[in-house]
C-alpha cells in the first residue's frame, strides 16, 4: 500500500524553490498567493518554520499599501502568461497588481497555534493586518461589509459561472497581446476560453493604465463583484487574527479587527437568500445578485455560526449538489446549464475548497456532510493522485499534476478525525 502522506511531502519538497512553493513545474512556475497560504496551513501540522518561511517569501512581495499580490515572481520563467511584463508594476521585486482570496491571515494564526515562535509570529501578523486593512478600504470604500473584486482571478475561481454576467460586459480588445502558455501544458478544454482570457487581459491592461492605484481603479473597473467567498474567508481569516492579537498583546489591534470583522458578518448576514438557500455575491457594476449557483455561496459557513433554519437549509441544498456525484464537493451543481464537470472552476471539485467546506460544515455542527466530503476527496486522491482538480462525475483527474496545494489539502484532511455528532 502506497504511503500518500510521504508522497504528499515529496510534492511539497520537489516544488520548493527556495523557502516558497511553486503550485506546480511549467504551468504556475511562481509563488501564488492563496496556494502558499494553504500550504503553510499544512506546513504548520509537521514543519512550523518552513510554514513560516513559506509566509515570509509571500510578503516580500507585499506592497506599501498592504496589498498582497497574487503573485510574486521571484525568479524569471518563460513558462507562463501573463509574466512580470504584462503587469507592469513598481514594487520592489516583480509582482502582479492584483490579489487573491485572504487565506493569509488563517495560515499566521494556525502557525500560531502550533507553536511557532512570537518572534515569526509577530511580523506576519502585521502583515496580514495591513492586509485586511487594505481589504476594507481598497475593495469596500462605501462599508458594505462585502469586499469586492475587480478581477475574476482574484477570486482563485478565474472562470467561475458566477463571473458569467459581470465578464460579459467587458471588452475583449486588449492592447497586450495574449499569448497563452496554459494551453501547452494542460488539455486546452480543461482550461477558461480564449475570450476569458482577452477579458482577463482587458482588466489587467485597464488597470496597469490606472498606475495600479487602488482608488482610480475602484472608479475605472468595468469589473467589481462584492463576494460571498472573499468576505468570508477574510472573516474567517479576521477572526484568528483577532484571538492572535489578543495573544499577542496587541489589544488597540484586537478591536480594530473586531469591527473590520462585525462589518463583514453584517455584510454577509444580508447576502442570505432564503429562496435559494445559499448566499449570493453583489455585482456591483448592476446592482443585481450573482445568480449563478456555485461554491462561493457556502463558503460563508467558515466564518459564520448560522441560525438552525439556515443551516438546515444550507445542509439540504449542498447535500443535493451532490447527489450522483462520485466525487465531491462540485463547485457547480449538475442542473446548471454552465456546469461543465473538466473546464476548471465550472463544476469541478477542488481539494483546498473542500477543506475550507469542511471547516465550515463542521464549525456549524454539520458533521456527516463533512464526514462525507472529507472521505470523498481523500479517496479520490488516493486513487487518482494529486492532481490539481477532479471530473465530479466521473473522477477523472484534471488539469496540472504533482499539485502543491492538492498535497497541502490531503495532509490536512486525510488525517482529520471527525466525530460524528448525534444531533438530529
Ligand atoms: N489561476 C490563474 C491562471 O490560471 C492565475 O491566478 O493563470
Amino acid at each position: 500500500m502506497s504511503d500518500f502522506r510521504a508522497i504528499a511531502r515529496g510534492i511539497l519538497q520537489d516544488n520548493d524553490r527556495g523557502g516558497y512553493t511553486v503550485p506546480t513545474a511549467g504551468l504556475y512556475p511562481f509563488q501564488w498567493n492563496w496556494d502558499s497560504a494553504f500550504v503553510a496551513m499544512a506546513f504548520a501540522e509537521f514543519d512550523v518554520p518552513r510554514g513560516c518561511l513559506e509566509l515570509e517569501r509571500l510578503i516580500e512581495g507585499q506592497w506599501d499599501d498592504g496589498m498582497i499580490p497574487h503573485i510574486v515572481f521571484h525568479q524569471p520563467s518563460d513558462s507562463y502568461f501573463p509574466g512580470a511584463d504584462v503587469w507592469r508594476t513598481s514594487h520592489r521585486i516583480p509582482t502582479s497588481g492584483i490579489t487573491q482570496p485572504p487565506v493569509f491571515g488563517m495560515a499566521v494564526k494556525a502557525l500560531h497555534d502550533s507553536g511557532a515562535p512570537a518572534e515569526r509570529i509577530r511580523p506576519l501578523f502585521h502583515a496580514a493586518l495591513r492586509y485586511h486593512r487594505w481589504w476594507y478600504s481598497a475593495r469596500d470604500p462605501e462599508g458594505t461589509g462585502l469586499v469586492a473584486l475587480l478581477h475574476p482571478w482574484e477570486s482563485g475561481s478565474d472562470n467561475s459561472p458566477a463571473w458569467d454576467v459581470a465578464l460579459a460586459r467587458v471588452p475583449t480588445t486588449t492592447t497586450t497581446p495574449v499569448k497563452r502558455k496554459d494551453t501547452g501544458h494542460v488539455d486546452p478544454a480543461m482550461r477558461p476560453r480564449d475570450q476569458d482570457y482577452q477579458r482577463f487581459i482587458h482588466l489587467v491592461d485597464t488597470y496597469a493604465a490606472c498606475g495600479w492605484d487602488a482608488a482610480e481603479q475602484w472608479d475605472a473597473a468595468p469589473f467589481k463583484v462584492a463576494c460571498v467567498q472573499t468576505t468570508g474567508i477574510l472573516l474567517a481569516a479576521g477572526e484568528g487574527l483577532q484571538q492572535l492579537a489578543r495573544a499577542l498583546g496587541e489589544e488597540a489591534a484586537a478591536a480594530e479587527l473586531d469591527a473590520m470583522n462585525a462589518r463583514s458578518r453584517a455584510g454577509l448576514d444580508q447576502a442570505w437568500s432564503d429562496a435559494d438557500s445559499r448566499f449570493r455575491s453583489l455585482d456591483l457594476v448592476s446592482g443585481q445578485r450573482v445568480a449563478a449557483p456555485t461554491q462561493a455561496c457556502f463558503i460563508p459557513l467558515l466564518a459564520l455560526d448560522l441560525p438552525a433554519a439556515r443551516m438546515a437549509a444550507a445542509e439540504q441544498e449542498m447535500r443535493r449538489w451532490c447527489e450522483g456525484m462520485l466525487v465531491s464537493f462540485p463547485t457547480t451543481p449538475r442542473d446548471y446549464p454552465g456546469f461543465e464537470p473538466r473546464r476548471y472552476w465550472r463544476g469541478s471539485v477542488w481539494p483546498i475548497i473542500d477543506w475550507l467546506l469542511v471547516q465550515g460544515l463542521l464549525r456549524n455542527n454539520a458533521t456527516a456532510l463533512a464526514e462525507d466530503i472529507r472521505h470523498s476527496i481523500v479517496t479520490a486522491l488516493e486513487t487518482a493522485g494529486f492532481c490539481e482538480y477532479f471530473d465530479p462525475t466521473t473522477g477523472e483527474p484534471c488539469g496540472g499534476g504533482h499539485f502543491s496545494w492538492t498535497a497541502a489539502a490531503y495532509l490536512h484532511l486525510s488525517q482529520l478525525k471527525i466525530t460524528l455528532s448525534t444531533a438530529a
